[in-house]
């Protein structure tokens, strides 16, 4: 289902789709880690852009990534994996130049509400390293709630090669039910 929520203050959420290859390049353009899309860090170049946009189809299967924009500029993106018939993975990423000016914010509250209301899921859940203290204050900020800890359950995608990559622990917060909407 494609996603098209004003956010206020002439921000937008919309799915992306191919059509935003260009969005994606400009705003990666100054990130040196990782984006929303994968593993890839750094800025993508058209092909890579492609690529990951094109394994988050909206169309194709179960992931969509979800632009926050404003006047078509790309500020950043939040991912939805659904992983059954009531539950789906959110992952967010702000461009390094837009962070800490309430974008993850608003547009975790509105991404999270538009998927209890309008996809009738259940359980939205956040996997965060224990490290990422600006997403874990962020998860707590918009009303999500730590549930477990799994050890070595994330990679950190220093290789292709799961074998040889460095595993941490990750920090399982969900948000469970409609009772208890997201902060506004
Ligand atoms: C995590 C991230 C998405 C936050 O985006 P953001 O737009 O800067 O976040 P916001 O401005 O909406 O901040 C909301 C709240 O999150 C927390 N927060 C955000 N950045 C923080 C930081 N650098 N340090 C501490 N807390 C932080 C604060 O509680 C903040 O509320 P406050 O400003 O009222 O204190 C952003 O830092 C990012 O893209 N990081 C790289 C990608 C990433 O780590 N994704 C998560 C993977 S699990």
């Amino acid at each position: 289902m494609i996603a098209d929520i004003d956010l206020g203050q002439g921000l937008r959420l919309r799915t992306l789709t191919a059509h935003d290859v260009d969005l994606v390049v400009e705003a990666t353009g100054t990130e040196m880690a990782r984006a929303l899309w994968g593993p890839h860090p750094g800025p993508y170049t058209p092909r890579d852009a492609r690529a990951a946009l094109n394994d988050w189809d909206p169309a194709a299967g179960c992931q969509a990534s979800h632009g926050i924009l404003k006047h078509d500029r790309l500020l950043g993106a939040l991912g939805l994996m659904i992983d059954g018939p009531h539950s789906a993975e959110l992952a967010y990423w702000v461009r390094p130049e837009s962070r800490r000016q309430g974008l993850a914010l608003r547009g975790v509250n509105a991404l999270t509400r538009w998927t209890h209301d309008e996809l009738g899921l259940d359980r939205i859940w956040l996997e965060i390293n224990p490290a990422n203290t600006p997403s874990l204050r962020l998860a707590d900020r918009v009303g999500y709630r730590y549930e477990q800890r799994l050890p070595h359950h994330c990679r950190a995608w220093t290789t292709p090669d799961p074998d040889h990559d460095t595993w941490h622990d990750c920090m399982i917060w969900v948000h469970a039910n409609l009772t208890t909407s997201p902060a506004t």
